[in-house]
């Protein structure tokens, strides 16, 4: 294992001769057979099926998710209910596959049927109301064609359009035009809301405070930042170019951390989304040029999705691992990880947040003492 690996083995570990036995009893048909039907064990076998079938089928799932965002039938749906006939001219299907669809969306609880009407379930209207959420499944489609060779993608043999969508991770802004800076600029505004709520109720900061948000892209954070802490001063550092066009409280620095230090005068540092970017080397560079910019008693808050520590987890160690893998210079670490890191730097008073969406984000919290 690596050293900063993020698989710490529990210090209690299976005798592999109980691990050997244990599977030989699950993997023998007869023994499955009899499960099915011993009342304990049958429920357990049923979760067990449906949980396969799940692994197995999750990605038609995704697929139909994807149509109905694609062909705008969520939105449809939301104006007011339609019939099958109505949604299949709006979308351009034939009434069979539209009818088809919409039972795949009932199953899928993001549409409900009420007699001849079809209604936008809760899961849908969600959907459309969070910020940034159907703008992400769209462009996981890019993903997707990714993973296509699953064997090649993690030999690292097959291209990742992933890290050509993403060309900001470069750090070379000439080699970024204008509308990719748009495309990449707007999917993480929109998608910056869920982070910046969950952080911010994570931490508490005195009211004066001066606040130098590093990669803070188009300033989204900081306006929510200064939402909930008016009486804060804001200032983003990042790439040239990728400040917000539309007027905004913050100050705005531009700079790479690749090359340039950081600005001095700032109480608070924080990283959002922005160590699983890059490679550890990076972002040793990239802690030091903040613990040297923070003056003493100074606190870096470093929030983004991450893995399970102990427990590999469904969201860190599945989705943001593997994304963050298809951009090629990146990588989700663990909390552990992150802390190791920041302490190597120099920084103490380390403290992990619990989080109440670790899908979404996990904040912690380090001081230059
Ligand atoms: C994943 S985005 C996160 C943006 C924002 N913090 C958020 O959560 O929405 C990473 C940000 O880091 C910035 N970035 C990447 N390389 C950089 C560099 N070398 N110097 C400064 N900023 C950089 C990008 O421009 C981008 O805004």
């Amino acid at each position: 294992m690596a050293e900063h690996s993020a698989y710490r083995p529990r210090s209690r570990s299976l005798s592999h001769w109980w691990a050997t036995k244990i599977n030989a009893f699950y993997r023998n048909l007869s023994v499955q057979d009899l499960a099915s039907r011993l009342p304990f064990l049958s429920r357990i076998s049923r979760k067990e099926g449906e949980a396969i079938f799940q692994l197995m089928t999750g990605f038609v799932d995704t697929q139909i998710l994807l149509t109905f965002v694609r062909t705008n039938a969520l939105e449809y749906l939301y104006e007011r209910p339609r019939t099958v006939d109505e949604l299949a001219r709006l979308l351009g299907f034939e009434k069979d596959t539209t009818e088809l669809l919409c039972r795949a969306g009932v199953a899928l609880h993001l549409i409900k049927l009420r007699r001849d009407r079809i209604y936008l379930a809760r899961r849908g209207a969600l959907i459309l109301g969070l910020p940034g959420i159907p703008e992400l499944i769209d462009h996981h489609s890019i993903l997707y064609e990714d993973l296509i060779d699953p064997k090649a993608f993690f030999n690292g043999k097959s291209p990742r359009k992933l890290a050509e969508f993403w060309p900001y991770v470069f750090g070379a802004t000439d080699t970024v035009n204008d509308s990719d800076l748009a495309r990449y600029s707007d999917l993480m505004t929109k998608s910056q809301f869920m982070v910046a709520r969950d952080t911010l109720r994570a931490i508490s900061v005195p009211n004066a405070a001066r606040w130098l948000d590093v990669g803070g892209g188009s300033g989204a954070f900081m306006d929510q930042v200064v939402h909930k802490f008016s009486k804060v001063q804001t200032a983003v550092f990042d790439l040239a170019g990728t400040q917000s066009t539309r007027p905004t409280k913050h100050q705005f620095i531009a700079g790479s951390f690749f090359d340039d230090d950081l600005p001095q005068g700032f109480d608070i540092i924080s990283l959002i989304r922005v160590l699983y970017d890059h490679s550890d080397e990076t972002v040793k560079q990239l802690l030091t040029k903040v613990y040297t910019a923070l003056p003493k008693n100074g606190r870096l808050i470093v929030s983004e999705p991450m893995l399970g520590d102990r427990n590999p987890n469904r969201f860190g160690d599945t989705y943001f691992a593997i994304y963050t893998m298809a951009m090629n210079t990146g990588k989700t670490r663990s909390p552990s990880e992150i802390c190791d890191i920041l302490k190597q730097v120099g920084f103490s008073q380390i403290k992990i947040n619990a989080s109440p969406r670790p899908f979404v984000t996990t904040v912690i919290e380090a001081f230059k003492k």
